[in-house]
């Protein structure tokens, strides 16, 4: 039985008083009523890691970053790289959001590289895919995520595989209350599960956490969690709510 995961993306929210606030309610729930089903992450802005890693030690929820650098360390001027990153704590950071590739025109080449860098940290991977509208219109999303997977992750060795977790997110479906039906989920999960099978086998395949995001809610969590090939959920919006976020992780 593959592991389940629901990680909250904080995105671009919340002062630093207001994430450890925050941070520390839902420790709090989480070590009174440990999750049964699913490991919990919170990934917040970089400014909110280390006060974040202090108050979630030795309880039952991890931290990750939203995105890092695509070079080791130097002269790049306000930029974090995975170094410094796994340095405060956190186990992992999500690579290839849809905000990053569309707002930051972070390309297939560069996510591969920030992969690279994060997993030499020693940080665990939430690497993302998924397609636009007029992509899924026209009936290329299979085409597009197969690139993204190939170019973004199918560099790294066998083992590597270990500490990636794929996220599918339909980009159409974030933040805009639209989520991809139950099927369609399943379908396109099942397909990423099979090329991860192609290309380093049925074991690594069937270990592989994938993720779906895009405008889950308490109320869809249950219906789309419920698929074989959904592993969990990334969350944006619903994961600034603690009673949503909790109602999220108790879907599982
Ligand atoms: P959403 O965001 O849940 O607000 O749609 C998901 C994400 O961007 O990870």
């Amino acid at each position: 039985m593959r592991k389940k995961i629901v990680a909250g993306n904080w995105k671009m929210n919340m002062s630093f008083e207001e994430g450890i606030r925050f941070a520390k309610s839902i420790d709090q729930y989480f070590r009174e009523k440990p999750p049964v089903r699913a490991e919990v992450i919170l990934c917040t802005p970089f400014i909110h890691l280390s006060g974040v890693s202090e108050i979630v030690k030795g309880g039952n929820v991890s931290l990750g970053a939203q995105n890092c650098a695509s070079e080791a360390s130097g002269a790049y001027t306000g930029e974090v790289s995975a170094y410094m990153i796994k340095s405060t704590g956190a186990e992992y950071v999500i690579i290839g959001h849809s905000e990053r590739r569309t707002i930051f025109h972070e390309d297939d080449k560069q996510l591969n590289k920030k992969t690279v860098l994060a997993l030499n940290s020693g940080l665990k991977v939430i690497f993302c895919c998924g397609e636009v509208k007029e992509q899924r219109e026209e009936g290329n999303h299979f085409i597009i995520v197969k690139r993204q997977i190939e170019e973004g992750l199918f560099t790294l060795r066998a083992e590597e595989m270990k500490n990636i977790i794929i996220a599918y997110e339909p980009v159409w479906a974030i933040g805009t209350g639209l989520t991809a039906t139950p099927d369609q989920a399943q379908e396109i999960h099942k397909y990423i599960r099979g090329l991860v099978k192609e290309k380093y086998g049925t074991k690594i395949a069937d270990e592989i956490i994938i993720l779906y995001g895009g405008s889950v809610k308490s109320s869809n969590a249950a219906e789309i969690f419920s698929n074989a090939d959904v592993d969990g959920g990334l969350i944006g919006g619903a994961s600034l709510k603690k009673e949503d976020f909790i109602s999220i992780v108790e879907a599982v």
